[in-house]
Parts: C-alpha cells; structure tokens; sequence
C-alpha cells in the first residue's frame, strides 16, 4: 500500500485522558518508586513506552467479539474459534491457549530438558525466557551476528543468529546436550531486530543436521514478516500470512506472547507442529500451571479478543503505520545526533546509553540513569535494556557482561498518534543535551532473580 495522503488506519473512538505531572511531583513520585520505572503508578505517567506488551488497543470488532465469549472450561466455542486461526496461521496440528508468553515458557521449555548440563541457544534469549530456562535446570546461550551490537551499521536483519557460532556451540557442548535452539522473531533485546528467512532456514537445516528441536518465540512474528517483505528479495509480492506460515514451517513449535502481534492485553499460545507426544507432556504440565488446555489461563471472552486480533495484526496497512511511527521517532532521535540502533526496529526505538552516559560505568547502570531523566524531564516512562536487565550468572553470581546498554521507548500499538512521537522526541533531545549531569545508580534491594522489576535503587554520589 503506497497511497501518498495516508495516516493512522482508524479513527479514534474512545479516549482515555492522561494526567501531566509537574517536575517536583515526578521528582518525589521516583525517589518514592525507588527510582525504578516499573514501581511509577501508571497514572504518574504521562506517555508510557515501558512496554508494548498487553498495553495496544483493541479494535471494534475485537471487543464485539469478546461479548461470544463462552464460558471456556472445557472445550468451548471460543476455544474453537482460536483453534482454527491458530492452525491457519502456523500450519500446526496443535495448539493451547495460555495466559501470558512467560506461561507458555515455563510449560514448554522443561520438556526438552532431559538431563543436567543442557543448554538452550537463541539469537538472544529474551528475559523471561532466559528466566525459565535456568529454572527448568539448563543454560541460555545467545548467538546473534555481531553486526547486532553495532549501533550505527546498516544490516537488514540485525536480529540474525550467527550461524558459525551457533553450530560451534552444538560441537563444544555435544548435540545431545541443545535442549532447543529458540529463534526470537523480532529480536526484542536486539532493538526488535527482524531474522531473514534466509536466517531462519539455515538455523532449521543446522538443527535438523544435529536432531535438535526448532522453536519459535513469535511474540512480534507479524512485525518480522513484514519486515522480510519490506527487505528479502523474493518476498516482495508475497501475503504477510504466508510469510508468517513460511517462518513456522522451519520451526518445530511457537510459543507467542499474545499482548504483542495478537493485539490484547492478556493472552498466550504454544503451538505444536507434528509432535503429538510432545503437545501431550505439555497439557499435563499445563494442567496444574496454566489451567485445562482449552483454556490455558484465559476466560472466554479474552480467547475471542484474541483470535480476531492475530487475525488484525497480519493486516499489511495496519503493520505499515506500526512500523512506520517507530521509525518516525527514530529518525527524529538519529537527525538530532542521539545514538540509536539502526536500522529502527519494529516495536521500539532503543537507545544506546553506553554512548550517551560514558561516564557512568555498567554497574551503576546508564540506561536506568538516561530513562530516569527523561521522566523526570516530560514525564515520560521508558525501560532499560542493558546490564541491570541482563542480572547475574546463575552459577558465578556476578554481573552478566553484556554489550547492551540501551534504553528502549517501546510502542504500544494503536494508542498514540505521531504528536506523542514529536513530544518524546523533544523531551529526549533535550536530555541529550544535559547528557553530562546525568548520575548512575546503585542498589538498595536487588532481587535475586529478574532483578529489574522490583530493585530499588539510590543515586550514587
Ligand atoms: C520476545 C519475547 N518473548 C517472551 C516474552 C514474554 O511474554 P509475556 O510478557 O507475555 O509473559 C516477551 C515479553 O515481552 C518477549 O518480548
């Protein structure tokens, strides 16, 4: 769609008001928050890019949907309903609905693990599946090409795996020892990097080489779909649906946030290709965890919002205007000199702090002292990806080494229009520009494991 006069694919029919803060507020609503984002109230903020996960809006024909909603016990219409777009999308015999993606890693992810010393592999293990990986007993081992962590070079698909290394991984560790290999898809801690097909069917033909099971985490596999339509040779002219049922076809399972490319504020899937025995361990994992495998967590009427928002998120005009309002706030970000990673990516703008904020070093955390300025300047609540989010070595306790250290305005899809973009625009630059005042961080609690969300933090002198 390359119409010249286009905007936002809808109008909007209900609006929810946002409060604005004065500075002195927001300076006492952080230091009472521990100054961690996550422990700000919502309504202490005035555009909220901590996440684009459960926070989009529904359409219309969403909530209509949601009034079918049955009860969902045991086998209900609205199940059914799911099941049917689920299937038509991946191509998959089996599927189970959960309440939320974290839930759909903690059914699944135990049951490749079969002994002690198993390894995981992903281009980069997102936090809550790296969490459930070391709790299942094995180890997250990332293999993402290099060019991911250079901030300024150009490469189409950033989010790639580096596939030398990763069959370098499966030799030093042995075959038998890969649990799976997880194919992220955008590569969220990347910058929602997209991965080429071509990338993806390499990762399939080394998997397949050494008898490993393929998995895909499709929490944003519309926005990379498009993206291989937008940038693979070969794939310009194809329907994004077939592009997403290309992608499953080299994957043994998918397991999917829902809040991000299902479009509603709760929901999760684990799909299953062909490997009847495997879907069952995982209804009897899900039973006691998730809930009876027809409703896996969700009520009915969350089951409807979401089999007509998978459907939604696969619309080519929709998945424009997403991904051209991130790159909107990107390129502002980029024109003004702030150091961004580019190509823009697909649900978020990330910015390096390692290059805004040298001065403060990884353990007191640049991102978290760059995210904290900008609230304090508009109000604005971003979160950091970077070495506060990338915790401890499960085995050594000391901080994780990691290149990363952005801080990253995360889109939620629907809500805000191109104005919000030009005002976190401004109130970014304007912190860039005062980047020398900014101070890092140092604990008060740090939590043992998935530290970011609850520590809490004062300033370093
Ligand atoms: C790539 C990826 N995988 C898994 C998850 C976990 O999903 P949820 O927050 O629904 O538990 C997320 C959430 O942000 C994610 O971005």
């Amino acid at each position: 769609m390359n119409n010249k006069y286009s905007a936002e694919p809808f109008r909007i029919k209900m609006v929810e008001p946002i409060k604005e803060t004065t500075r002195a507020e927001r300076e006492m609503l952080l230091k009472n928050a521990g100054y961690n984002p996550f422990s700000l109230k919502s309504e202490d903020v005035y555009i909220d890019l901590l996440t684009d996960s459960g926070t989009g809006a529904m359409s219309q024909e969403q909530w209509s949907a949601m009034i079918l909603g049955d009860e969902a016990y045991a086998g209900s219409k609205s199940f059914y309903k799911l099941d049917a777009v689920v299937k038509n999308i991946t191509g998959y015999k089996y599927m189970m609905p959960v309440h939320q993606g974290r839930g759909a890693e903690q059914v699944f992810l135990p049951q490749l693990v079969t002994k002690p010393g198993m390894v995981y592999i992903s281009n980069i293990h997102f936090d809550t599946t790296r969490a459930h990986v070391e709790l299942a007993g094995a180890r997250a081992i990332d293999s993402v090409i290099k060019e991911c962590f250079i901030m300024d070079h150009y490469h189409p698909f950033k989010g790639n795996f580096d596939l030398e290394k990763l069959e370098s991984i499966i030799l030093e560790k042995g075959a038998d020892h890969v649990a799976g290999i997880i194919m992220t898809l955008t590569n969220n801690s990347a910058g929602g990097q997209p991965v080429s097909m071509e990338n993806i069917k390499a990762v399939r033909k080394i998997a397949l080489k050494y008898n490993i099971k393929t998995i895909i985490d499709g929490a944003r596999y519309a926005e990379n779909a498009y993206f291989i339509k937008q940038r693979e040779k070969g794939y310009e002219n194809k329907a994004i649906i077939d592009i997403a049922r290309e992608m499953c076809s080299y994957a043994d399972a998918f397991l999917m946030s829902a809040k991000k490319d299902g479009l509603v504020n709760m929901g999760g899937l684990i799909v299953i290709n062909d490997d009847e025995a495997l879907f069952n361990k995982c209804k009897e994992r899900a039973i006691p965890y998730e809930g009876f495998p027809t409703y896996g967590g969700m009520n009915g009427r969350d089951i409807e919002a979401m089999a007509v928002g998978l459907m939604e998120a696969l619309d080519e005009r929709y998945l424009k205007y997403r991904i051209d309002q991130v790159r909107y706030l990107g390129d502002r970000l980029r024109e003004a000199g702030i150091p961004i990673q580019y190509p823009i990516g697909g649900h978020a703008v990330f910015v390096d702090c390692k290059q805004v904020a040298p001065h403060i070093p990884p353990h007191q955390f640049p991102a978290l002292a760059v995210c904290n300025a900008l609230y304090l300047e508009a109000g604005i609540r971003a979160v950091e990806i970077g070495s506060l989010l990338m915790g401890r070595d499960p085995d050594t306790h000391e901080n994780v080494p990691t290149e990363m250290e952005y801080m990253r305005l995360t889109i939620p899809r629907r809500v805000y229009t191109y104005r919000h973009m030009d005002v976190i625009a401004d109130a970014m630059i304007h912190v860039y520009e005062h980047r020398n005042e900014l101070k890092g961080y140092e604990f008060v609690y740090e939590p043992p494991m998935l530290r970011h969300f609850t520590a809490t933090f004062k300033i370093k002198d």
